[in-house]
């Protein structure tokens, strides 16, 4: 499975950075991040909330454009060896110049220089999804919306919110994504993984997005269920990551198959892969394991994600080739 072609959307960049790069980067700089690493060198956390803690200690080493040139370098890499030809990736002003629009810019070519040469070398097209962090709060979530619509364009497709979703209310949100609405910007949010149905509701709702990060807990109400299959609602499914941080306790219990069975456009992509020790090519093997999908099914798959991806026609076009390839 490994070499065959895929399509992931919902991948957080520092999520997705080798415990060894953040290491390498933290000793290079003399930053102390504590004690992140369990004793074979991997990332260790408790649940949800200490992941999002662990999480933001390890892009505490990330200061510069040219840390996430290397970082997407990096990650570009491991995906392609997945076989993964299109990615989208969540990035945050947050993390790359605290917010500022010049320094924003920085960060992004340095990211967009690094995947051109990887697209060049590996043959996976990358685009971006701004970000904004739901525990950081409204008022950072406007400064980020406007570095997503200062950027707008072919390649920053897409503005999202991530982050705690116990804290707050999309409806707090609403102005950040009617500001990238209006940049073009397409919308996603994550919602439905800590969060129960009415999150998933809520976010549809009051955020108008057409994607939803995670959503599988809309399973627990039905009726959402068919309103995101007639709606045409994506769900960026992670299941690997579910299952990692707690949500299901196996594959085989994840409502990925209910979900997929009664119609609701699903994908399915790694989150942040190195902290739930899983890649593309795991992912679809566990799905195969667990549901016995076939070819087709992955199929499937593939083509709503790509149908479902937020880059122009053109790029889709070149992507649709690359999969029948
Ligand atoms: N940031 C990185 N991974 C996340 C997840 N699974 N949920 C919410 N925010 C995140
Ligand atoms: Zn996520």
């Amino acid at each position: 499975m490994a070499r065959d072609a895929k399509i992931e959307l919902h991948l957080h960049l520092e999520g997705a950075a080798p415990p060894a790069f953040i290491r390498g980067l933290a000793k290079e700089k003399s930053i102390d991040i504590g004690g992140i690493f369990d004793e074979r060198g991997n990332y260790r956390y408790k649940d949800f909330w200490d992941f999002l803690k662990v999480y933001e200690a390890a892009t505490s080493v990330l200061t510069s454009p040219d840390d996430y040139a290397r970082l997407t370098t990096a990650v570009l890499e491991e995906s392609a060896a997945n076989g993964v030809v299109y990615s989208e990736t969540f990035l945050s002003p947050d993390f790359c110049g605290g917010r500022d629009v010049g320094a924003w810019r920085e960060y992004l070519l340095a990211m967009q220089e690094a995947a051109a040469k990887a697209e060049r070398q590996d043959g996976i097209t990358l685009r971006g999804i701004i970000t904004c962090i739901r525990h950081f709060g409204p008022e950072k979530a406007r400064e980020t919306a406007i570095c997503a619509a200062e950027t707008a364009g072919d390649w920053i497709v897409g503005f999202g919110i991530a982050g705690d979703e116990k804290i707050g209310q999309p409806k707090d949100y609403r102005w950040s994504f009617d500001c990238a609405r209006e940049a073009g910007l397409r919308l996603t949010a994550h919602a439905g993984e800590w969060g129960g149905p009415e999150s998933v509701r809520a976010a549809v709702r009051d955020l108008e997005v057409e994607r939803i990060g995670h959503g599988v807990r809309a399973i627990e109400d039905l009726a959402l269920v068919d309103e995101l299959a007639e709606k045409g609602i994506v769900l960026e499914v992670c299941p690997g990551s579910n299952v990692a941080l707690g949500l299901y306790p196996s594959f085989r219990k994840h409502p990925i198959g209910q979900l997929y069975d009664r119609g609701v456009k699903v994908t399915v992509s790694t989150d942040d892969p190195p902290f739930f020790h899983t890649t593309m090519t795991r992912e679809f093997q566990m799905l195969h394991d667990a549901f016995d999908w076939d070819d087709g099914v992955f199929e499937t798959l593939n083509r709503t994600a790509l149908d479902a991806a937020f880059c122009d026609a053109d790029t889709k076009a070149k992507i649709a080739k690359r999969l029948e390839a």
